[in-house]
């Protein structure tokens, strides 16, 4: 079979020809599985091995029969590079192409027209919840990098999601996987044909690094330019003309190891200097950490993590790609999915931190590292190396991730925390009205498909249950006395479940049911430090500032200053308290406009954390207030408001009127205010060439124009 062979209209079988002269062999073995004739279809096979691209034929099949494809997918930067792609290539021939990855208390009715939807996982569990009508109109369900089932964090989300997507519509799946040991359980779960294919077109060699030596399969290259080892390999790569990603476990890291290098390597450029103004200016005023990436990228360097500005990380993403900048250190940010022109891949650290201590991380992910070299869109081979330090190291290093087995993937859907978000969820909607269909729900997860027992996840989610009854989030008609010992004539009930307004609007919001009860018995705490403290105890605002040693006395004054009781210092909490509390002091500074720069100093946190940070809390803040008004606590819903509004611009109450003119941040709006003009009708009064003094021309005709 060819592209030609395909009954497709003309039109569309030329762009894929422009991509594939011809067909590998998952993407044939997937076509003869019957993936145009809708058969549910799982496909493991090794990275760059062209998934993407058996996805696309089958949206396209279900374009051409007036379908609609909903395109899951784990990380943000492959959610954009996906869309930019189809966008590109498929507009043309009509079709809708749209992207989802935002806003999570929203339906998104506006997706009903599009054909094609990328959607994050959040995304689409967000929209499950607000029973949006497109949904029923979906046709093809393509969950992409599927293994991450098994990610603690992410993996429930997506079971769920999955789970519920195959319950409400009759569509086909397609999942695509990594290379694991038990994709066939995947399929089976799935109702799905498995096709699995160890094929790679670009061939990517696997090997340590030791005392100046790349150990190949046995052979022994040197590279002999006396440096030190990662910029060694750098050096070898740039001589080579070609460039590299290093990944690292932590952002610290990322930043450390990007000085290390830039710091020997010099390949200035008109090119990289604009760049680097670009990523220097990205915020109003830039930050060290906007210094420290701008002079990286100065000499060709970047780092790339979770804390970079949106507009920072698409700049490093982009100019990687066009080959200015040779050297990015990651952390896992950059290792799913991407197709990305690094003919090396470095990685550092094959262990992190676990919570429990320092553990290996497993083979699949650094595989998924791995994968980012030597990809056919940009190279025809490829290097994957590890870093060692002694021979017992490189031993254990080859034993692992170059001669290792892929290890099996495995639910991780089954503890409390995740349960009540999702049985909240479920009752909210109205999906599951009593506890025979939340068993029968959850029968159908992939946690029961691999353990086989659903009476185990019931225990659980009786208890949970019982919480968000207390909450009152739910009712049912079950007896309160018997409910906590079921008498044997009773086994057999059934009670219904129906959610309170409340527990709906919890739902949809997207928040814990544990935070939102929290939040709810703080709702009348409302001056001061207190509604920031109440949010920084929620666990949505995690990971919380970190402590320094002797930190301590220091933050127990100001707690002191603001009237704050801490738990005894014995007790097993404090710790926890002291970062609540320090990172609500961080926001506290914020919304007294104090700068970047001097939160960097004084908190130890990033613009990128920061930004991060502000939205969590802007979340939180806008949650509380939606719930005040739903618990009859209306007059604190005001109160709440402006301090989002405070975190939003970072700026004192009585400055909030005019920093919400398009145009002006917060230094110059407070130049206004000390000047007398602190309202629109202010403004209006003031004579243009004064305001053209403080503020620059182009500005005060700016301002001048939205308050006439
Ligand atoms: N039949 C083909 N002939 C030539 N090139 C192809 C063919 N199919 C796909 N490609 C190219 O190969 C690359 C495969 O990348 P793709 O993103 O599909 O990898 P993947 O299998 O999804 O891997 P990963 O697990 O890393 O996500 C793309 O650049 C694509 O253009
Ligand atoms: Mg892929």
């Amino acid at each position: 079979m060819n592209v030609k062979d395909l009954s497709f209209p003309d039109e569309v079988k030329n762009i894929l020809s422009t991509e594939a002269a011809s067909f590998n062999p998952p993407q044939l073995a997937a076509l003869k599985a019957g993936l145009l004739d809708k058969e549910n279809m799982v496909v493991a096979s090794p990275t760059a091995s062209g998934k993407t691209l058996i996805a696309e034929l089958a949206f396209l099949n279900h374009y051409l029969k007036n379908g609609k494809t909903v395109y899951l997918v784990p990380l943000k930067a492959l959610a954009s590079e996906k869309y930019e792609e189809f966008k590109q290539k498929y507009e043309k021939i009509g079709m809708k192409v749209a992207i989802s990855t935002g806003d999570l208390d929203s339906g998104d009715g506006w997706l009903a027209n599009y054909d094609l939807i990328i959607a994050s996982n959040e995304k689409m569990d967000s929209i499950l919840r607000h029973r949006t009508p497109w949904v029923k109109d979906i046709s093809l369900i393509i969950s992409d990098e599927v293994h991450l089932l098994d990610d603690a964090s992410r993996g429930p989300t997506l079971e769920m999601v999955l789970t519920r997507l195959r319950e409400e519509v009759n569509a086909q799946v397609l999942a695509l996987s990594a290379t694991i040991s038990n994709a066939n359980e995947i399929a089976q779960w799935l109702d799905a044909k498995l096709v699995k294919s160890d094929y790679r077109p670009v061939v990517l060699k696997k090997g340590v690094f030791l005392d100046n030596t790349l150990h190949f399969d046995g052979k022994e290259t040197p590279i002999n330019n006396e440096h030190e080892m990662e910029f060694s390999i750098c050096k070898d790569t740039i001589d080579k003309k070609k460039q590299a990603l290093i990944f690292v476990s932590t952002r610290r890291s990322a930043e450390a190891e990007a000085d290390k290098i830039a710091k020997k390597l010099a390949t200035p450029s008109a090119e990289l200097e604009k760049i680097a103004m670009q990523i220097e200016t990205a915020l109003a005023t830039p930050t060290k950490q906007c210094k420290r990436l701008a002079n990286n990228v100065r000499k060709g360097v970047a780092f790339h993590h979770a804390g970079l500005v949106a507009k920072q990380r698409k700049l490093v993403e982009d100019n990687f790609r066009a080959g200015n900048i040779k050297f990015i250190t990651a952390t896992t940010s950059l290792a799913f999915g991407l197709n990305l022109p690094a003919w090396r891949v470095v990685v550092r650290d094959t262990k992190r931190y676990s919570g429990y201590g320092m553990d290996y991380i497993p083979n699949i992910e650094i595989q998924q590292m791995f994968g980012r070299a030597g990809r056919p869109k940009y190279d025809d081979s490829g290097e994957a190396i590890l870093l060692a330090k002694t021979d017992s190291d490189k031993e254990e290093m080859e034993y692992r991730y170059i001669n290792g087995d892929m290890e099996k993937i495995y639910s991780k859907l089954s503890v409390e925390p995740v349960l009540r978000m999702h049985v909240l969820a479920l009752v909210a909607s109205g999906f599951v009205q009593s506890k025979s269909q939340l068993r029968s729900f959850f029968e159908k997860t992939f946690y029961v498909h691999q353990y086989g027992d659903v009476d185990d996840v019931m225990q659980k989610i009786e208890r949970v249950v019982k919480l968000l009854k207390d909450f009152k989030f739910i009712t049912s008609d079950e007896k309160s006395s018997i409910e906590e010992f079921t008498p044997a004539f009773d086994m057999n009930a059934d009670p219904e479940y129906k959610p309170t307004p409340l527990g709906k609007r919890v739902a949809e919001l997207y928040i814990d049911p544990v935070s939102a009860n929290h939040i709810i018995r703080n709702i009348g705490k409302v001056s001061g430090i207190d509604p920031l403290l109440t949010i920084n105890q929620c666990t949505e605002m995690w990971p919380l500032l970190r402590i320094r040693a002797a930190e301590a006395e220091q933050l127990e004054d100001a707690m002191d200053d603001y009237g704050v009781q801490p738990p005894d210092a014995w007790d097993l909490d404090y710790d926890e308290f002291l970062k609540q509390f320090k990172t609500a002091l961080m926001f506290m500074d914020w919304t007294n406009e104090s700068s970047e720069n001097q939160l960097l100093e004084k908190f130890n946190v990033t613009p990128g954390e920061l930004y991060t940070k502000k939205n969590n809390a802007e979340w939180m803040l806008y949650s509380a207030r939606e719930l005040a008004l739903l618990v009859g606590k209306k007059e604190f819903a005001t109160q709440l408001n402006k301090l989002r509004l405070r975190i939003h611009y970072g700026v004192r109450e009585d400055l909030i009127k005019l920093v919400m003119l398009k145009g002006i941040g917060r230094a110059r709006s407070r130049v206004l205010f000390k000047a007398g003009i602190k309202r629109k009708a202010d403004i209006k009064k003031t004579p243009p060439k004064a305001l053209e003094k403080m503020l620059g021309k182009k500005t005060a005709q700016n301002i001048l124009r939205q308050v006439s």
